[in-house]
């Protein structure tokens, strides 16, 4: 195949000139419709192709035409056997992965550390999860990967398990060593679906961790968007046929997305996939060298301290992607979100995430040194306001606690409930998810017993001001918990 082809994006572009009179949704007819400051900000050549599934641009839910060459032309680019595209971002991925092959009272075997989605899955599948301890970087307050040694374990305790799941690389660029983790669940006859969410890039280039692909994952949910070019919302799963049933797959795909698939999400992704297989590697270069000599000037700040390869000592921390720059700003006596907050207020920086110890800036190949040294200097001015000043606290850093589960998650959520106050929950079990997001990794979920631990965790979270989520409440003074049967 020739990946210098965009079949999608060209049919589109076809169509568009033709300037067919449109009888079909969507309404604002070539943006003619629309409210015109938005309109005139956006432009009419991006609205001519925000057009529908009629037949000569192919369906999603179908594809025999330019969608399904686009498909194809991805498949071969990521190493895979199958590639769907996914207009509805990697959360629908993730949970057509694992509702394609879970189902009621099937084991699963998950990290605990895993994104609201796979859970979201496991409570509509009624699937039961078997939590995994991920490995723990005590310094930075962040979890890596799954070690070769947890999965075995998990494994041998639970041979009928239907599927494991693994991250690939994490929120903060480390993966585990999912070749052997493929080999050992492989051994048992379980298949492996990898979140990678964080990874696209991966396979395009030989200094950054292998991808799902590459290791012999059978199914991996793939972040275009993110670190890929393509637009927000646009992401692939990635089939390897064997232990998968790829029309399945695609069954399952269908049943989770939207009718109205956006075009403009589904051209992207074509034309980033051109761009990866193309270019991906010199663009990856250039963002790792930007990255690299960001990390070592920021390493150089007293005080400030950046997750390299150096945290990389187990197969749970096997290989690392450093452009994901995290910086540990707890020796300045701060959290990670005083630090974002800075940033956003006095020099007009905005970072991916930060936490309470940490923030993270994404680099890409989109960015300029210009960017880094705009970074830098702020960093710079930050640690020298904060470092030696009068009062400063000691940080301690603390991981969030892993709670028992007593109840199957979908039980829980459809139990009868009962609201009560966060601080007199202990002892009750959860009936629904909270999570700080970003990264969105629930620190207590639907079935989970509620421990004095994991509330002053949440309590720390809203004390900093960071985004804790989930329940109805929103301020999350109160929760829902299963009622007690008296
Ligand atoms: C680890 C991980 N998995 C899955 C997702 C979901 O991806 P998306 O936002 O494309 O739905 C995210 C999003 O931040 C994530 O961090």
């Amino acid at each position: 195949m020739n990946q210098n082809e965009t079949p999608l994006f060209d049919t589109l572009l076809s169509h568009a000139e033709r300037k067919p009179i449109q009888f079909h949704i969507p309404g604002h007819k070539h943006g003619r419709g629309m409210e015109n400051r938005f309109r005139s900000f956006v432009g009419d050549a991006a609205l001519s192709l925000d057009l529908i599934n009629i037949a000569p641009l192919d369906d999603l839910h179908h594809p025999t035409g330019a969608i399904k060459r686009a498909q194809e032309l991805a498949a071969e680019a990521f190493g895979a056997d199958y590639t769907y595209f996914s207009v509805q971002g990697t959360s629908t991925a993730i949970i057509a992965m694992v509702l394609a092959t879970v189902g009621p009272g099937d084991k699963i075997l998950v990290p605990r550390n895993v994104h609201k989605s796979v859970l979201t899955a496991i409570i509509l599948a009624d699937a039961r999860p078997i939590f995994l301890h991920p490995e723990v970087d005590s310094k930075f307050g962040i979890s890596h990967g799954l070690s070769v040694e947890c999965v075995a374990e998990g494994l041998a305790a639970n041979p009928d398990a239907r599927a494991l799941v693994v991250i690939n690389p994490t929120y903060f660029g480390i993966s585990a060593d999912l070749s052997r983790i493929v080999d050992v669940a492989h051994s048992y006859g379980v298949p492996v679906l990898v979140d990678e969410a964080h990874g696209v890039h991966t396979g395009f280039h030989s200094s950054l961790p292998l991808s799902a692909m590459q290791a012999g994952a059978d199914m991996a949910a793939t972040s275009v968007h993110k670190l890929g070019g393509s637009m927000t919302g646009s992401s692939v799963l990635n089939v390897r046929e064997g232990m998968i049933d790829p029309r399945h797959v695609q069954v399952v795909m269908s049943m989770l997305t939207t009718t109205s698939t956006s075009y403009l999400l589904l051209a992207s992704l074509d034309v980033a996939r051109k761009e990866l297989a193309e270019n991906g590697h010199d663009r990856i270069s250039y963002a790792i060298d930007l990255a690299l000599t960001a990390r070592a000037r920021i390493n150089a700040i007293p005080g400030l301290t950046c997750l390299d390869e150096s945290r990389l000592n187990s197969s749970a921390a096997f290989a690392f992607d450093p452009t994901k720059l995290t910086v540990s700003v707890k020796d300045l006596g701060v959290t990670g979100y005083d630090v974002e907050r800075m940033l956003r207020e006095n020099y007009n920086i905005e970072v991916e995430l930060s936490d309470l110890y940490n923030i993270l800036c994404i680099v890409s190949w989109g960015d300029t040194q210009a960017d880094i040294d705009a970074l830098v200097s702020a960093l710079v001015q930050i640690a020298d306001a904060y470092r030696d000043r009068q009062g400063k606290r000691e940080v301690v850093v603390r991981v969030p606690p892993m709670p028992s589960l007593t109840m199957s998650p979908r039980s829980a959520f459809y139990a009868q409930t009962e609201v009560v106050a966060l601080s007199e929950s202990v002892g009750r079990t959860m009936a629904e998810m909270i999570m700080v997001y970003p990264p969105g990794i629930p620190v207590l979920l639907p079935g989970e017993v509620v421990t004095q631990e994991s509330i002053d965790y949440i309590e720390e979270n809203l004390r900093a001001g960071l985004p804790v989520q989930g329940p109805d409440d929103p301020e999350i003074r109160y929760i829902k918990v299963v009622r007690n049967e008296s």
